[in-house]
């Protein structure tokens, strides 16, 4: 079992980003023990982007469509990651499914945060699909990434209670609230205590 640790992180993003703003806040504190160096993206004039800039953290947009094959934008984002050099990756609200150059570079030292209790409900509409289940609790999952849609192993989950006039936006709302503080605490434990991971089995700390 091979013990991973980080500090440098590059965090992926795709729209508000207030899971990413929620980790900028982290980091001014240097007790956190983490830094953002760089902000990916795939598509440019984002709420995301924004937060990047204002504090002044550099960032890259990469799109899939400026890219022949999707391989090859996969490739492309491997390497502007490997250039920050991180020791985390953190797809925060990141919409696209990463390929393999990317993830035999990264593995193990990607995570993803997920508005829902995987193993239920993955994919793009993990609140919507909740809602229309009928479920009473949901949640968010903070998972290490692999090759499976929302599948790898995970770090760390956080319930939340499903109110019956509860619409998609509302209940997403109150989800984002749990999943901000479970990123916060998930990736600041991993970058101070390091992590190791065994089968499906992820332990923060010796
Ligand atoms: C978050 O709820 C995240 O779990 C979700 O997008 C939102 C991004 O919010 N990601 C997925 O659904 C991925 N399948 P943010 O841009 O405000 O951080």
């Amino acid at each position: 079992m091979r013990k991973l640790s980080a500090r440098r992180l590059v965090v992926l993003v795709s729209g508000e980003g207030t899971n990413l703003q929620a980790l900028i806040g982290a980091c001014e504190d240097p007790g956190y023990g983490a830094q953002i160096v760089a902000v990916g993206a795939d598509r440019g004039n984002i709420a995301a982007l924004r937060r990047a800039e204002q504090a002044g953290i550099p960032a890259f947009v990469l799109r899939v469509g400026d890219h022949a094959h999707r391989d090859d934008w996969d490739r492309a984002l491997t390497g502007a990651c490997a250039a920050r050099e991180p020791g985390l990756i953190v797809c925060a609200g990141f919409m696209k499914l990463l390929g393999k150059a990317f993830l035999g570079r990264f593995a193990g030292r990607c995570v993803n945060t997920h508005p829902a209790l995987l193993p239920s409900f993955p994919g793009m509409h993990g609140v919507r699909d909740a809602l229309a289940y009928g479920v009473k609790v949901t949640g968010c999952t903070v998972l290490i990434v692999d090759e499976g849609v929302d599948a790898g192993p995970v770090v760390a989950q956080a319930c939340v209670r499903v109110h019956d006039d509860d619409d998609e936006a509302t209940l997403h709302e109150r989800i984002k609230v749990a999943e901000r503080a479970l990123l916060v605490e998930t990736v600041g434990r991993m970058v101070r205590e390091g992590w190791s991971l065994e089968g499906r089995k992820v332990r923060i700390g010796s």
